[in-house]
């Protein structure tokens, strides 16, 4: 069922739990990700970001139609969220097609100029009934290949919350997008900073390339949302390969797409049972 992200995200740390957000491109991902939280037995948070909307030649209504009605077939609560958005006009968009919540990711301006562009969307978000995240100290990679990225300030972080108002803050404490290794290593004792300074639940972005054990120290330490999409789709294109290897004269989309399908919703279980501490050593 389709769930308020907001209510997910505060029952996760009420119960001190993480909560999954994985990213969304194809119907077959939200589908995988359902099953994937429909097998483990929790909530998760279908994430679709700019980035996919544009790969669906700049339209929204298509994915997140597809995204909202897996939502409410689902057996496990289920929200939606738009992420990484850097254009107002998408950002205004997110709500009329009954995403919980948004982030707005001004990350890559100006301390100045993230606070500015970042308070306006939250009172425009909240007008609409949004959840509203954001980012402070740009987490590397976002343009496709793992970079460093740089790390927030906790006090930074504590006057960016209170200027701009936001639901949850994005902060990069050593964790880098689109990695396909889990080699990254998180500053615990920043995560702990920050979630001593900083009153909104924090978020982790890139967290395909951080370990099993480091996840799980990062949860326990104070991010609640965790995100996710390089991995799933690791585990979806390796299926996808090993399905054409397999058999070379296949032309029927879903002899390779189900497999695919399969192995992302595995994926996501794991993952999930990492994030929840419900499984998993
Ligand atoms: O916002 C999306 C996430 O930060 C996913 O990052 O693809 O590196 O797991 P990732
Ligand atoms: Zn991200």
């Amino acid at each position: 069922m389709l769930v308020p992200t907001g209510d997910l995200v505060a029952e996760a740390r009420r119960r001190g739990v993480g909560v999954g957000a994985f990213n969304v491109i194809t119907v077959e991902h939200a589908e995988a990700i359902a099953a994937g939280a429909e097998a483990a037995g929790v909530p998760v948070i279908l994430q679709i970001s700019e980035n996919a909307v544009r790969f669906h030649h700049g339209r929204l209504a298509p994915i997140a139609a597809a995204a909202r009605a897996v939502a409410a077939l689902a057996a496990v609560p289920v929200a939606l969220h738009l992420d990484h958005v850097e254009s107002d006009e998408l950002f205004d968009q997110a709500a009329e097609h009954g995403f919980g919540s948004a982030m707005y990711d001004a990350a890559r301006l100006d301390y100045a100029a993230n606070v500015a562009a970042t308070a306006a969307a939250a009172r425009r978000g909240h007008g609409r009934g949004l959840w509203v995240e954001s980012e402070l100290g740009e987490v590397g990679g976002k343009d496709g290949a793992h970079a460093p990225g740089v790390r927030t300030d906790p006090g930074e972080a504590v006057a960016f919350v209170a200027a701009t108002g936001v639901d949850a803050l994005a902060v990069a404490v050593g964790s880098s997008h689109a990695m396909t290794t889990r080699a990254a290593r998180l500053d615990h004792g920043l995560i702990a900073e920050l979630r001593a300074a900083v009153a909104v639940p924090l978020v982790l972005h890139g967290s395909s390339g951080v370990p099993d054990d480091e996840l799980r120290a990062a949860v326990r330490g104070g991010l609640v949302k965790v995100n996710i999409g390089t991995a799933l789709n690791v585990a979806f294109t390796g299926a996808v390969r090993a399905a054409l290897e397999q058999d070379g004269r296949v032309v029927d989309p879903r002899k390779y797409l189900a497999p695919a399908r399969l192995g992302m919703a595995e994926a996501v279980t794991r993952a999930l049972q990492v994030v929840t501490n419900s499984g998993g050593a």
